[in-house]
């Protein structure tokens, strides 16, 4: 039996190439390869990258200039390390990461990760480095197994794909291109994946997709399936106590997505909306096609479907042309609003994107000021939240022992971190919490008395606005 070899797999950018790197660990297992922490003892190193923001796509290159001298180490142990790009740069840049780069043993597009063990092995006997034709078509519904399967099960929450690709052509973001057009996988297959999941003790399941409310599966009936349909589906599995989604389109929400946060007690009441700006002008600029006035109605029946629900967001500033004015509607909004934490970017031209012909108009210095008044804002609504669930009962589906002896961590509806001391039988319960306090981000506390408290928590806290309109 020869040895195991090591995988070093390291991930940037969205829950997709999580998602992804997973796929690829498993897709390279019956390969013989093993995770290892380290890349310095790896046999593989895999980058699976991001080009959202310039800033993500330069990190590779950086960590292959780090990676050059792991491979020349090893070489001269005697060792051969093989380097891929794999992900959204590989996408995007193809052949010529390998003429910047020539660590670089293979590049391969988020398509044809099902392609990596054939690539490395011709790699290899061709002494040269590859790069695939990346069929952007080729994906899931045609992508052979392994890699069409789910995930393995790794603990208690797990990712699945539902949809993939983005027709949406926000004037600033590189995804269309990187990942291609809108595909939606069959409803059958997902239900396969998360019942098999659910067999093997998941107890959480994330749908993730580019633009996932834009889901339209094949139905059983022959029809496609909206996203909210296939909730409900999805909450009639034995062992699923928790639903969510990522990342959500306001302009794809529609009403059986809303009455699925009214009728299922598994749909986490938390959902991640971004509106990147909260000025009708930049909006229409980025081809968002939608008003700040849609977004909150969107917002609005949300929340008269389920008053306990919490949003995130995404905004992006110093986008083209975005003034003084124009920035202070996306406070408005914010502050109206209420977040329960969101994310926010400089603004990042991206090559072959509409936006990166626009003029810049936005000094360095005003995005930087201006990214620090947004992230001011919106740390303190998150602080507000974190703190409005100290003294109240929370449900808490307890994930893994914590670093510290003796206590658990596992999550709340709000994706908030809980520690409690227990014992480790309550992992992949939910169980309710009482908070005593606030450490940064997480909140600790104790077990609750089984029964006794089953409010659900933070209600009312966020339909309100925390920072005043
Ligand atoms: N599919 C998701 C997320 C796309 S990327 C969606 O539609 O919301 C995640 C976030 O990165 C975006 O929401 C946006 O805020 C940010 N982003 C995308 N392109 C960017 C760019 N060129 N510069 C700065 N931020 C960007
Ligand atoms: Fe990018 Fe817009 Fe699609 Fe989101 S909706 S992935 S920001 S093009
Ligand atoms: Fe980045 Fe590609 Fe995701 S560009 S955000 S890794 S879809």
């Amino acid at each position: 039996m020869t040895p195991p070899r090591k995988l070093h797999i390291k991930s940037y950018g969205c829950q997709m190439n999580v998602y992804d790197a997973q796929r690829m660990v498993d897709t390279l297992a019956p390969e013989g390869f093993v995770e290892t922490a380290s890349a310095d003892d790896a046999d593989l190193v895999v980058l699976n990258t991001c080009h959202i923001r310039e800033k993500a796509s330069e990190k590779v290159y950086s960590e292959l200039g780090r990676l050059r001298v792991a491979k020349e180490e090893a070489a001269r142990d005697g060792r051969k390390m093989s380097v891929v790009v794999a992900g959204c740069v590989a996408q995007a840049e193809g052949n010529e990461i390998i003429r910047r780069a020539p660590v670089v043993d293979v590049v391969v597009g988020p398509q044809s990760y099902h392609h990596l063990p054939q690539l490395l092995a011709r790699a290899k006997a061709e002494g040269r480095a590859l790069e695939t034709e990346f069929p952007v078509d080729d994906k899931f519904g045609f992508l052979p197994p392994p890699s069409r399967q789910a995930i393995r099960a790794r603990g208690i929450s797990s990712f699945v794909t539902v949809q993939e690709g983005c027709d949406k052509f926000c004037t600033f973001c590189v995804v269309p291109y990187t990942r291609g057009t809108e595909v939606s996988r069959p409803v059958a297959k997902i239900i396969d994946d998360v019942q098999r999941l659910a067999d093997n003790g998941v107890r959480e399941i994330t749908l993730i997709g580019q633009n996932v409310n834009a889901y339209h599966g094949d139905g059983p009936d022959g029809r496609p399936w909206p996203l909210g349909k296939l909730l409900y589906r999805l909450a009639e599995i034995p062992g699923i106590v928790r639903l969510r989604y990522s990342t959500s389109h306001p302009r794809d929400v529609e009403d059986t997505l809303i009455s699925a946060h009214r009728d299922l007690d598994a749909l986490m009441p938390f959902v991640h909306l971004p509106v990147q700006s909260g000025s009708d002008r930049i909006l229409a600029a980025m081809n968002r096609k939608h008003t700040a006035a849609d977004y909150r109605r969107v917002i609005d029946r949300f929340r008269a479907a389920r008053q306990d629900i919490a949003f995130s967001s995404d905004f992006i500033v110093g986008f083209p042309t975005e003034t003084e004015e124009d920035f202070a509607a996306t406070l408005a909004l914010v502050a109206q609003i209420g977040y329960a934490g969101a994310y926010s970017f400089k603004y990042s031209p991206r090559p072959g994107t509409p936006a990166a012909d626009m003029q810049e108009t936005v000094s360095t210095a005003d995005m930087d000021e201006r990214l620090v008044r947004l992230q001011e804002l919106i740390d303190s609504q998150q602080s507000a939240f974190n703190r409005a669930a100290i003294g109240k009962t929370v449900d808490v589906l307890f994930e893994r022992a914590a670093r510290n002896p003796g206590q658990i961590v596992g999550r709340t509806a709000y994706l908030q971190p809980a520690h409690v001391v227990a014992p480790a039988d309550i992992i992949g319960q939910v169980l309710p919490v009482s908070v005593e306090s606030l450490e940064r981000y997480s909140l600790l506390g104790s077990l609750a008395n089984a029964g006794l408290s089953r409010t659900p928590a933070h209600a009312n806290d966020l339909s309100q606005p925390i920072m005043g309109a």
